[in-house]
Protein backbone atom coordinates (compact mmCIF):
# COMPACT_ATOMS: atom_id res chain seq x y z
CA UNK A 1 0.00 0.00 0.00
CA UNK A 2 3.18 2.39 0.08
CA UNK A 3 3.96 4.46 -1.97
CA UNK A 4 8.00 4.47 -1.64
CA UNK A 5 8.56 2.03 -4.50
CA UNK A 6 9.95 2.66 -7.69
CA UNK A 7 6.72 4.41 -9.57
CA UNK A 8 6.77 6.85 -6.54
CA UNK A 9 10.11 8.37 -8.07
CA UNK A 10 8.60 8.66 -11.37
CA UNK A 11 5.64 10.52 -10.74
CA UNK A 12 5.36 14.32 -11.51
CA UNK A 13 2.73 16.64 -10.29
CA UNK A 14 1.58 18.50 -13.61
CA UNK A 15 -1.08 21.09 -13.92
CA UNK A 16 -4.54 19.05 -14.81
CA UNK A 17 -4.98 18.88 -18.52
CA UNK A 18 -8.30 17.48 -20.52
CA UNK A 19 -6.52 14.36 -21.68
CA UNK A 20 -6.51 13.94 -17.56
CA UNK A 21 -10.22 13.86 -17.24
CA UNK A 22 -10.92 10.08 -17.47
CA UNK A 23 -8.19 9.12 -15.32
CA UNK A 24 -9.15 11.83 -12.97
CA UNK A 25 -12.71 10.40 -13.05
CA UNK A 26 -11.72 7.04 -12.78
CA UNK A 27 -9.16 7.43 -9.74
CA UNK A 28 -11.83 8.97 -7.44
CA UNK A 29 -14.38 6.09 -8.20
CA UNK A 30 -11.34 4.03 -7.02
CA UNK A 31 -10.44 6.48 -4.15
CA UNK A 32 -14.02 8.29 -2.77
CA UNK A 33 -16.23 6.20 -0.44
CA UNK A 34 -19.29 9.00 -1.13
CA UNK A 35 -21.74 6.26 0.35
CA UNK A 36 -20.64 7.53 4.26
CA UNK A 37 -21.28 11.07 3.09
CA UNK A 38 -25.15 10.73 1.47
CA UNK A 39 -24.78 14.33 0.55
CA UNK A 40 -21.92 14.72 -1.51
CA UNK A 41 -21.07 12.94 -4.99
CA UNK A 42 -18.35 11.91 -7.38
CA UNK A 43 -18.98 12.72 -10.91
CA UNK A 44 -17.62 14.03 -14.24
CA UNK A 45 -19.40 17.46 -13.42
CA UNK A 46 -17.78 17.41 -9.64
CA UNK A 47 -14.58 17.49 -11.80
CA UNK A 48 -15.29 20.25 -14.29
CA UNK A 49 -17.25 22.58 -11.87
CA UNK A 50 -13.31 23.09 -10.38
CA UNK A 51 -11.78 23.06 -14.04
CA UNK A 52 -13.87 25.62 -15.42
CA UNK A 53 -13.32 28.01 -12.91
CA UNK A 54 -10.33 27.73 -12.07
CA UNK A 55 -8.36 25.41 -14.18
CA UNK A 56 -4.80 26.60 -12.08
CA UNK A 57 -5.99 24.97 -9.27
CA UNK A 58 -6.42 21.11 -10.40
CA UNK A 59 -3.49 19.30 -10.57
CA UNK A 60 -2.47 15.52 -11.40
CA UNK A 61 0.03 13.01 -10.32
CA UNK A 62 1.41 11.27 -13.17
CA UNK A 63 3.95 8.44 -13.90
CA UNK A 64 4.29 7.39 -17.80
CA UNK A 65 0.64 8.81 -18.87
CA UNK A 66 -1.32 7.08 -16.15
CA UNK A 67 -3.08 9.45 -13.39
CA UNK A 68 -2.08 8.52 -10.08
CA UNK A 69 -3.33 11.24 -8.01
CA UNK A 70 -5.36 14.77 -8.42
CA UNK A 71 -6.44 17.54 -6.32
CA UNK A 72 -9.07 20.05 -7.79
CA UNK A 73 -9.80 23.59 -5.75
CA UNK A 74 -11.43 26.63 -6.60
CA UNK A 75 -12.93 29.87 -5.67
CA UNK A 76 -15.68 28.58 -4.35
CA UNK A 77 -17.33 30.64 -1.53
CA UNK A 78 -19.29 33.64 -3.19
CA UNK A 79 -20.00 35.16 0.25
CA UNK A 80 -16.26 35.18 1.11
CA UNK A 81 -14.65 35.90 -1.64
CA UNK A 82 -11.03 35.71 -0.51
CA UNK A 83 -11.50 32.18 0.89
CA UNK A 84 -10.53 29.32 -1.70
CA UNK A 85 -11.72 25.62 -1.51
CA UNK A 86 -9.23 22.74 -1.58
CA UNK A 87 -12.38 19.83 -2.24
CA UNK A 88 -11.24 17.09 -3.90
CA UNK A 89 -7.67 15.19 -3.10
CA UNK A 90 -6.95 11.31 -3.95
CA UNK A 91 -3.84 9.20 -4.74
CA UNK A 92 -3.98 5.45 -6.07
CA UNK A 93 -2.85 3.17 -3.34
CA UNK A 94 0.92 2.61 -5.48
CA UNK A 95 1.05 6.66 -4.98
CA UNK A 96 0.23 7.11 -1.25
CA UNK A 97 3.01 7.83 1.70
CA UNK A 98 5.30 9.20 -1.00
CA UNK A 99 4.71 12.55 -0.08
CA UNK A 100 3.47 13.05 -3.33
CA UNK A 101 0.01 14.38 -1.38
CA UNK A 102 1.56 17.07 -0.07
CA UNK A 103 3.06 18.46 -3.22
CA UNK A 104 -0.35 18.28 -4.84
CA UNK A 105 -2.04 20.27 -1.30
CA UNK A 106 1.27 22.52 -2.09
CA UNK A 107 0.47 23.58 -5.61
CA UNK A 108 -3.11 23.39 -5.33
CA UNK A 109 -2.94 26.56 -2.30
CA UNK A 110 -0.02 28.49 -4.21
CA UNK A 111 -2.66 28.70 -7.05
CA UNK A 112 -5.31 29.86 -5.06
CA UNK A 113 -3.85 32.24 -2.80
CA UNK A 114 -2.34 33.45 -5.91
CA UNK A 115 -6.19 33.89 -7.33
CA UNK A 116 -6.64 36.29 -3.78
CA UNK A 117 -7.56 33.50 -1.20
CA UNK A 118 -6.73 34.57 1.86
CA UNK A 119 -8.13 31.09 3.39
CA UNK A 120 -8.15 28.15 2.30
CA UNK A 121 -10.74 25.52 3.44
CA UNK A 122 -11.07 22.08 3.02
CA UNK A 123 -13.07 19.47 4.63
CA UNK A 124 -11.94 15.78 5.68
CA UNK A 125 -14.57 13.55 6.96
CA UNK A 126 -14.85 11.80 10.83
CA UNK A 127 -11.93 9.16 10.71
CA UNK A 128 -10.66 9.37 7.60
CA UNK A 129 -7.08 9.87 9.46
CA UNK A 130 -4.62 9.32 6.29
CA UNK A 131 -6.33 12.57 5.15
CA UNK A 132 -6.84 14.73 8.57
CA UNK A 133 -2.89 13.46 9.20
CA UNK A 134 -2.11 14.99 5.59
CA UNK A 135 -3.63 17.92 5.89
CA UNK A 136 -2.14 18.73 9.37
CA UNK A 137 1.01 18.35 8.19
CA UNK A 138 0.35 20.74 5.38
CA UNK A 139 -0.38 23.94 7.90
CA UNK A 140 -4.51 23.05 8.03
CA UNK A 141 -5.86 24.11 11.18
CA UNK A 142 -9.38 22.14 12.21
CA UNK A 143 -11.93 24.77 12.13
CA UNK A 144 -15.70 24.34 12.56
CA UNK A 145 -17.13 20.36 12.87
CA UNK A 146 -20.56 19.94 11.16
CA UNK A 147 -22.41 16.62 11.93
CA UNK A 148 -24.84 15.39 9.70
CA UNK A 149 -27.97 14.38 11.69
CA UNK A 150 -30.37 12.18 10.19
CA UNK A 151 -34.05 11.67 10.74
CA UNK A 152 -35.62 8.51 9.03
CA UNK A 153 -38.83 7.89 7.82
CA UNK A 154 -40.66 6.21 10.54
CA UNK A 155 -43.03 4.45 7.95
CA UNK A 156 -40.18 3.17 5.33
CA UNK A 157 -40.22 -0.62 5.23
CA UNK A 158 -37.05 -2.11 4.80
CA UNK A 159 -34.74 0.36 4.88
CA UNK A 160 -33.49 0.13 8.56
CA UNK A 161 -30.23 1.59 9.38
CA UNK A 162 -29.65 2.89 5.79
CA UNK A 163 -29.28 6.04 5.28
CA UNK A 164 -31.75 8.50 2.98
CA UNK A 165 -31.02 8.56 -0.62
CA UNK A 166 -30.34 12.57 -1.59
CA UNK A 167 -30.05 13.15 -4.80
CA UNK A 168 -28.62 17.05 -4.73
CA UNK A 169 -26.69 18.54 -1.46
CA UNK A 170 -28.73 22.01 -0.45
CA UNK A 171 -28.05 21.30 2.78
CA UNK A 172 -24.33 22.12 2.21
CA UNK A 173 -23.72 25.41 1.32
CA UNK A 174 -20.09 25.10 0.01
CA UNK A 175 -20.88 22.86 -2.77
CA UNK A 176 -23.77 25.13 -3.13
CA UNK A 177 -21.58 27.68 -3.69
CA UNK A 178 -19.45 25.75 -6.44
CA UNK A 179 -22.52 24.88 -8.37
CA UNK A 180 -23.83 28.44 -8.36
CA UNK A 181 -20.33 29.64 -9.24
CA UNK A 182 -20.25 27.05 -11.82
CA UNK A 183 -22.98 28.09 -13.52
CA UNK A 184 -22.59 31.81 -13.14
CA UNK A 185 -19.21 31.36 -15.32
CA UNK A 186 -20.59 29.06 -17.60
CA UNK A 187 -23.69 31.31 -18.51
CA UNK A 188 -26.09 29.54 -16.28
CA UNK A 189 -26.20 26.50 -18.88
CA UNK A 190 -25.66 23.82 -17.47
CA UNK A 191 -28.09 21.87 -15.54
CA UNK A 192 -25.59 19.99 -12.69
CA UNK A 193 -27.09 17.18 -10.97
C1 LIG B 1 -5.87 11.44 1.55
C2 LIG B 1 -4.70 10.97 0.69
C3 LIG B 1 -4.64 11.81 -0.58
C4 LIG B 1 -3.42 11.24 1.53
O1 LIG B 1 -2.30 10.78 0.79
P1 LIG B 1 -1.19 9.90 1.53
O2 LIG B 1 -0.08 9.68 0.60
O3 LIG B 1 -1.88 8.73 2.11
O4 LIG B 1 -0.75 10.92 2.70
P2 LIG B 1 0.60 10.92 3.54
O5 LIG B 1 1.27 9.58 3.48
O6 LIG B 1 1.39 12.11 3.13
O7 LIG B 1 0.05 11.17 5.01
C5 LIG B 1 -0.84 10.26 5.60
C6 LIG B 1 -0.62 10.17 7.09
O8 LIG B 1 -1.59 9.26 7.64
C7 LIG B 1 -0.92 8.12 8.17
N1 LIG B 1 -1.73 6.95 7.82
C8 LIG B 1 -1.74 6.24 6.68
N2 LIG B 1 -2.67 5.27 6.75
C9 LIG B 1 -3.25 5.39 7.97
C10 LIG B 1 -4.28 4.69 8.64
N3 LIG B 1 -4.90 3.67 8.07
N4 LIG B 1 -4.64 5.09 9.88
C11 LIG B 1 -4.04 6.14 10.47
N5 LIG B 1 -3.05 6.86 9.88
C12 LIG B 1 -2.67 6.48 8.65
C13 LIG B 1 0.47 8.11 7.56
O9 LIG B 1 1.41 7.47 8.40
C14 LIG B 1 0.74 9.61 7.49
O10 LIG B 1 0.99 10.09 8.79
P3 LIG B 1 2.17 11.16 9.12
O11 LIG B 1 1.74 12.47 8.54
O12 LIG B 1 2.23 11.20 10.58
O13 LIG B 1 3.42 10.63 8.46
C15 LIG B 1 -4.78 9.46 0.36
O14 LIG B 1 -4.71 8.71 1.55
C16 LIG B 1 -6.04 9.09 -0.41
O15 LIG B 1 -6.09 9.19 -1.61
N6 LIG B 1 -7.11 8.66 0.31
C17 LIG B 1 -8.37 8.27 -0.35
C18 LIG B 1 -9.15 9.47 -0.84
C19 LIG B 1 -9.45 10.44 0.29
O16 LIG B 1 -9.80 10.05 1.40
N7 LIG B 1 -9.31 11.75 -0.01
C20 LIG B 1 -9.52 12.80 0.96
C21 LIG B 1 -10.95 13.19 1.06
S1 LIG B 1 -11.49 14.21 -0.29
Amino acid sequence: MSGTGAIAETISVVPMRMAHLEGVLELGFRAFDVSTMPYTSWSLSSITEHFDTQPEACWVAEAEGEVLGFVLGSMSYDEREDWGYMEWIALDPRARGSGVASHLVEACCQALFDAGAARIITDVEHGNEPSARMMRRNSFIEGVTVTLFVRKRSDEPGRQGRMPHVRSKPEDPARARVRSVARRSTGGGRSGE
